[in-house]
């Protein structure tokens, strides 16, 4: 198959490329490169052995799309690209708006044009709101979510569904991410936060590389075993595998699948078990919880086994270990080493 990857040089698209790619499709690479880098590109290459295509455009330009369909004939789509930071979400509304939603729809209309109606789309964990019971399963529904990063994942599931509904035809799995962590094994991919790093594993990854002086750890009185949030971390490479598998079951209709290992770790246990992998230790403190962070929630895994017969597979260590080579051969990311 030849498979567009919207969005396909940032962090969990350039791991699926690869994954793709080894599996033997073909694939096209499109991304604006607004939080990613063009070496991204090369490296995949180098590391599946097989040449992928990066076209550098926008999915909210619907002339590069138009171009796009006609030069390759796409058989499916795998769409990551997208805005993601959460507290800038609820601070700039209107460009995630814009980006998510409205360059959904750009996509979603030139994949009509196209007669390309596959599509598989990177949601959320975050879409079962703040008040469901934990683990989340998917025949919970969506719930209210307080920030307009999550709101723009429970709108595009829904776009979707509507367009499910108007025209069989469409194949359509959203995928619900819950925390991915980690890089690929040959420390040539990984993620590269632009600034501050807003989640917990790269700013582990910094403190411990010495960009930073010490982690804060966000809350240490919530109703968990040791006070700290609970998360459901997942090796980006098994959420990359996640992607083939559910290209590997697209059939028409609609469905939503987590994945996620569907096991807890609270911020405390995941700074231990850096430390204890890579011997270095990362100096940190309890601060006051962060606004809009939810105790813990972690994933109800048995759908995806059961449909698509994927599971994650890699460990906790694997986890740690490949953050540390990431970090330690990349310390400034992708921006200085070629
Ligand atoms: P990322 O920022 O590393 O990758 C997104 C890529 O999309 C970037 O390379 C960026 O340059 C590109 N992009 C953004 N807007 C674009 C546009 N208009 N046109 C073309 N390219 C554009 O993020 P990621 O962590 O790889 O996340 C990928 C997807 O998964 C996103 O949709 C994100 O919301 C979703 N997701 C991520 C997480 C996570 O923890 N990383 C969790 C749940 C869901
Ligand atoms: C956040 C988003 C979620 C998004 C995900 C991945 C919220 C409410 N949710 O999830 O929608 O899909 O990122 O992009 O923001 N932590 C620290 N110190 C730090 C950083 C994090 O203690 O410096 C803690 C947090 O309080 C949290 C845990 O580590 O308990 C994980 O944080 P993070 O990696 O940001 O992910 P989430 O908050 O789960």
């Amino acid at each position: 198959m030849k498979i567009l990857v919207t969005g396909g040089t940032g962090y969990i698209g350039s791991h699926t490329a690869v994954v793709l790619l080894q599996a033997g499709h073909e694939v096209v690479l499109l991304d604006n490169l607004c939080n990613s880098s063009p070496v991204v590109a090369d490296r995949i290459t180098e590391i599946a052995g097989r040449p992928v295509t990066l076209i550098e455009g926008d999915i909210t330009d619907s002339d590069t799309l138009d171009q796009l369909f006609r030069q390759h004939s796409i058989d499916s789509v795998v769409h990551f690209a997208g805005f993601k930071a959460v507290g800038e979400s609820t601070q700039y509304p209107l460009p995630y708006f814009g980006n998510n939603v409205a360059g959904t729809i750009t996509l979603l209309t030139a994949m009509t044009k196209a007669n390309v109606k596959k599509i598989v789309f990177s949601s959320s964990a975050t879409v079962y709101g703040n008040t469901a019971p934990v683990p989340y399963v998917e025949s919970f529904g969506r719930g209210q979510t307080n920030n307009t990063y999550g709101l723009t994942k429970s709108m595009i599931e829904q776009i979707l569904e509507a367009l499910s509904s108007s025209d069989p035809e469409w194949s359509i799995i959203s995928l619900r991410y819950f925390n991915p962590v980690g890089a690929h094994e040959s420390g040539r991919l990984g993620e590269d936060p632009a600034g501050i790093p807003n989640n917990l594993m790269p700013f582990i990854a910094q403190v411990a590389v010495g960009r930073r002086k010490q982690l804060s750890i966000f809350g240490g009185d919530y109703p968990t075993p040791d006070g700290t949030c609970r998360r459901d971390y997942i090796h980006v490479m098994d959420l990359a595998e996640g992607h083939l598998a559910a290209l590997n079951i697209l059939k028409p209709g609609i469905d939503a699948i987590n994945l996620g290992t569907g096991r807890p770790l609270s911020v405390l246990e995941m700074v231990r078990a850096f430390e204890d992998v890579t011997g270095v230790k990362v100096p940190s403190q309890i601060v006051s919880r962060r606004e809009g962070d939810l105790p813990e929630f972690w994933a109800d895994a048995e759908k995806a086994s059961r449909v698509m017969s994927w599971k994650a597979k890699r460990s906790l260590n694997d986890m740690m270990e490949d953050t540390w080579r990431w970090q330690l051969n990349n310390p400034d990311g992708y921006k200085i080493t070629e």
